[in-house]
């Protein structure tokens, strides 16, 4: 063996020792209420695809119409020759949804935080980070050589105390996620925005689980407190709920040049693929014409976590349709999974280092597309799964 893969491998054996082992599951179908997983129908609970809209007809027209248009790539990174209209009507588009004068489109919202933390931030900067940041903003701020200072989940008083700390930084940067990710609960935004006038803070945040789930017409946590003004920053992503590829940064006129300049992972990297572009955009037009998915998402968010709660599952304080089923250690939480697995429900464990250790979970997510058929077959599976190791009684 390789002296690479020798060394390699006695990690990964480590891995599996403690439970901590992760393999790439295939499935066989596009994203909806059911996918087929090694032959068969299971029901998804397990994905990011709020709104049903991953597989939806319009978004895929849209697709398919700007395919034939563009091509499937983009051809080179923005600043080159890979500037397609397609990504500057995208920008508007976005723009105007969140209410703000622009919006830049990156790769990914891992490179978008990645991109935006390390053009903003430098050496003599603060990042002020909430503990449970997703690892993007996490992986962003270390890379920027700031200061980061991390602040206690959802901890108003510790962020006040931390801002005084860093009242030496050049600048400050608060940043966090609108609804954590892995929890379902919210950021308290009143409050940071408010910390934030009070010490000449910025503000960014992370509306990747927030956009199409929160706020009016889906425009994020900001949006729905009326906070779009106070905040500086605005990223999000365009799949989850808007069912495709990539993500955005939207805020100032100013902000946006700056990052066209500064933001490496913008600059450095080729320009969305002209399909992803457009299935985005056709998924704001479909949110706009049909509000009523949001409540749907909303209305099975509930029914799963009463049913839940009631059948005697632990869930985390989520105050958004992301259920987190609170199992602990990560072998019981795989087991959940596995079990669940085999009465057809597709639900992944989530383990470290995604969570702190010790608070192992399953991560049920609804969508808008799911019934309540589909609910109460879940409902019925957790709750045999969970006699049948001793989770509830
Ligand atoms: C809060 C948060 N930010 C950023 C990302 C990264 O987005 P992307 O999957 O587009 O890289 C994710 C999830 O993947 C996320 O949950």
């Amino acid at each position: 063996m390789r002296l690479l893969d020798h060394q390699i491998k006695a990690q990964l054996d480590q891995l599996k020792r403690d439970s901590l082992y992760r393999q790439l599951k295939v499935i066989g179908s596009e994203h909806g209420p059911r996918i087929s997983y090694q032959g068969r129908s299971l029901l998804m609970l397990s994905s990011n695809n709020y709104l049903g809209l991953a597989a939806h007809p319009a978004l895929k027209r849209a697709a398919i119409a700007a395919t034939g248009r563009y091509g499937t790539g983009s051809g080179a990174s923005r600043l080159i020759a890979g500037n397609l209209e397609i990504l500057g009507d995208l920008e508007q588009k976005l723009a105007t949804f969140k209410g703000t004068e622009a919006a830049l489109v990156f790769g990914s919202g891992y490179l978008a935080n990645l991109g935006t933390l390390t053009a903003l931030a430098g050496p003599g900067d603060a990042i002020l980070s909430d503990e449970l940041n997703h690892a993007s903003l996490i992986d962003g701020s270390r890379l920027s050589r700031a200061q980061v200072m991390v602040y206690r989940h959802r901890d108003a008083d510790h962020l006040a105390a931390m801002l005084a700390e860093a009242r030496g930084a050049r600048r400050r940067i608060i940043v966090t996620d609108s609804v954590f990710s892995m929890d379902g609960d919210l950021a308290p935004l009143i409050e940071i925005v408010e910390l934030a006038r009070r010490h000449s803070a910025a503000v960014m945040i992370d509306e990747a689980h927030g956009v199409g789930v929160m706020g009016p017409g889906g425009a994020g946590l900001a949006a729905a407190l009326n906070l779009e003004r106070e905040v500086d920053v605005h990223m999000g992503t365009l799949s989850k709920a808007l069912g495709s590829y990539g993500a955005y940064v939207a805020g100032s006129r100013t902000l946006i040049d700056f990052l066209i300049n500064r933001a490496r992972s913008f600059v450095f990297t080729t320009g969305l693929p002209p399909a992803s572009a457009a299935a985005a955009a056709a998924a704001i037009d479909l949110i706009g014409a049909e509000p009523e998915r949001i409540k749907r998402l909303w209305d099975n968010g509930c029914y799963l976590r009463q049913g839940l709660l009631a059948a005697g599952f632990m869930l985390g304080p989520s105050a958004t349709p992301i259920l987190p089923v609170m199992i602990g250690e990560a072998q019981p939480a795989m087991d959940l999974a596995e079990a669940l697995l085999r009465r057809g429900i597709f639900v992944t464990a989530i383990r470290p280092p995604t969570v702190p250790a010790g608070t192992a979970r399953l991560r049920v997510t609804p969508t808008a597309d799911h019934s309540r058929a589909d609910l109460d077959e879940a409902l019925a599976a957790f709750i045999a799964s969970g006699r049948e190791l001793g989770l509830i009684a």
